[in-house]
C-alpha cells in the first residue's frame, strides 16, 4: 500500500511530465521523424497521442489511484496468474532503465567535454572507456534522487528541473530561428509529404515512439498515481501532461533542425543525429559552444527526471514484494540496473560488445524499447479493463471506456502488424525480385 503523496498537484504535474519529458522527446523524436519523412509523421504522431496515449494515461493513473500500489502488487490483486504479468512489465521497464542510463550516461560526458572548453566526436567518446564511467555516475546520482522519496526527492527534483528544461529549450530554439537554415528546417518539419502515410512501416514507428515518450503503459503512470490525492482531475491532468510532451518534442524538433541545415547536414542518420551530426554543426556555428552546452545541460536534466520515473517503478515493486525500506530497495534495484547496464555500455566501449554483429545496446533499444511497449500496454488493458482488475476504474474512465477496451487494443494489434510487415515488406521483394 502506498503511503507517499505528492505534496500538491503542481508537484504531481511537474512529476509527471518530467517522467514524459526525457530523450524521447529531444533525442528520439527528432531522429525519428528525420527517418520517417518529416512532417508527415506528424500526422500519426498526434492521432496516437490523442487516441492512445490520453486514454491510457487516464486509464493508469486511475488505476494507481484506485489501487494505492506498485504495479506488480496491482497486477496480482487481479487473479492468480497476473503476478508474473506484472513482473514481466516491471523487467521490461528495468531493461529500458538499463539502457536509458548508458545514453543518460553520453549525454553527461558530452555535457563534460563542452563545458570544460573542448569538444568531442562520438567515435572518440566511444573510443575510451569514459561511457562506462558515465553509465555509473547518472546511475548512482538517479538512485540516490530515488532513495529520497516521493517529495523529497522525486518531486523535489521535477520542481527545479522541469521549469528549467522548457525555458532552455524555448530561449536555444528561439536563437536557432535566427540562423539561416531556419526556412528548411521549418519546411521540413512543418510542410508534410502526404503521400508517405501509405506506408505501415511510418504509423508503426508514430504509434512506438508515442508509447516511449509519453512513458504509457508500462506502470509508470500507475506507480505515480498510486502518490495522487483523490480530488485530482484525470482527464485534465492527463492533457496537460500530453501537450506538454508534444510541445517539448516539437520543441526540440525547433531546436535542432535549423542547426542541422545550417550546417549543411543531412537530417536522416536517425539516433545519430544527437551524438554526431548535432556536435558536428555545434562546432560550426555562431555561440555554438553556449548553444551545446545548453542543449547536452537540458537533455541531461530531462534524462534524469526519467530515469528516476523508471527506477521508481522498480524500486516501488521491490519494496512491497521483500518488505526492505526504500533506501534498501532502491540498492538493490540499482544493483541489478549495472549489472543488466553493463553490457550495453561496453557494446559502445573499447569492448564493442555486440551480437550478431549488431551492439547490445541497439538490441535492447530494438526489442525492450520498441516492441516490448504496445505489448506490455495491452497486458494493462487486459488485467485492469478486460479482467475488471481495478473494479470501479471504469467510472473514472467516463466516456474513454470504450476507447481503451476496444480502440486501444485493436490499435495496438494493428501497429505491431505494421511493424511486422515493415520488416516483411523488403524480404518479401528480396525473394520476388
Ligand atoms: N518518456 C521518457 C522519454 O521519452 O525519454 C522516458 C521513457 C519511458 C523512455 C519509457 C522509454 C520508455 F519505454
Amino acid at each position: 500500500m502506498a503511503t507517499e503523496r505528492w505534496s500538491s498537484r503542481p508537484g504531481f504535474l511537474l512529476a509527471t511530465v518530467g517522467a514524459a519529458v526525457g530523450l524521447g522527446n529531444i533525442w528520439r523524436f527528432p531522429a525519428v521523424l528525420g527517418t520517417n519523412g518529416g512532417g508527415a509523421y506528424l500526422v500519426p504522431y498526434l492521432l496516437a497521442v490523442g487516441c492512445c496515449a490520453v486514454p491510457l494515461l487516464v486509464l493508469e493513473l486511475a488505476v494507481g489511484r484506485r489501487l494505492r500500489t506498485d504495479v506488480v502488487s496491482a497486477f496480482r490483486g487481479v487473479g492468480p496468474g497476473y503476478g508474473v504479468l506484472g513482473w514481466a512489465v516491471a523487467g521490461g521497464v528495468l531493461l529500458v532503465l538499463s539502457y536509458y542510463l548508458v545514453l543518460t550516461g553520453w549525454v553527461f560526458g558530452f555535457l563534460g567535454a563542452w563545458a570544460t572548453g573542448g569538444s568531442t566526436t562520438f567515435a572518440a567518446f566511444t573510443a575510451g572507456w569514459l561511457p562506462v564511467g558515465c553509465f555509473v555516475a547518472v546511475t548512482v546520482l538517479v538512485a540516490a534522487v530515488v532513495s529520497l522519496g516521493v517529495r523529497d526527492g522525486i518531486e523535489r527534483l521535477a520542481r527545479v528541473v522541469m521549469p528549467t528544461v522548457f525555458l532552455l529549450l524555448a530561449g536555444i530554439a528561439a536563437y536557432n530561428l535566427t540562423l539561416p537554415g531556419r526556412d528548411a528546417a521549418l519546411a521540413f518539419l512543418f510542410t508534410p509529404d502526404l503521400s508517405v502515410l501509405g506506408d505501415p512501416g511510418l504509423w508503426s514507428a508514430a504509434f512506438g515512439q508515442v508509447f516511449f515518450s509519453l512513458s504509457v503503459g508500462q506502470g509508470i503512470m500507475l506507480t505515480y498515481g498510486s502518490y495522487l490525492d483523490d480530488g485530482t482531475p484525470l482527464v485534465r491532468s492527463s492533457l496537460v501532461i500530453a501537450a506538454a510532451d508534444v510541445a517539448a518534442a516539437l520543441l526540440a524538433g525547433l531546436v535542432i533542425f535549423p542547426v542541422v541545415f545550417t550546417a549543411g547536414l543531412t537530417p536522416t542518420l536517425g539516433t545519430e543525429l544527437a551524438f554526431t551530426t548535432l556536435p558536428e554543426a555545434f562546432g560550426a556555428m555562431p555561440f555554438g559552444r553556449v548553444v551545446a552546452v545548453g542543449f547536452f545541460g537540458l537533455l541531461l536534466l530531462a534524462a534524469l527526471t526519467s530515469a528516476v520515473s523508471l527506477l521508481e517503478v522498480v524500486v516501488a515493486a521491490a519494496a512491497n514484494a521483500t518488505r526492505l525500506d526504500r533506501r534498501r530497495a532502491t540498492a538493490g534495484a540499482t544493483a541489478l540496473v549495472f549489472v543488466l547496464g553493463l553490457p550495453s555500455a561496453l557494446s559502445y566501449s573499447p569492448v564493442r560488445l555486440a551480437v550478431a554483429g549488431r551492439p547490445v545496446l541497439d538490441l535492447v533499444d530494438e526489442s525492450a524499447g520498441t516492441y516490448a511497449l504496445p505489448l506490455s500496454a495491452l497486458c494493462l488493458v487486459a488485467a485492469f479493463v478486460w479482467a475488471g482488475g481495478a473494479g470501479a476504474v471504469r467510472a473514472e474512465l467516463g466516456r474513454l471506456d470504450p476507447l481503451v477496451r476496444y480502440a486501444i487494443p485493436a490499435v495496438l494489434v494493428a501497429a505491431t502488424g505494421a511493424k511486422l510487415l515493415g520488416v516483411a515488406r523488403p524480404a518479401w521483394r528480396l525473394l520476388v525480385d
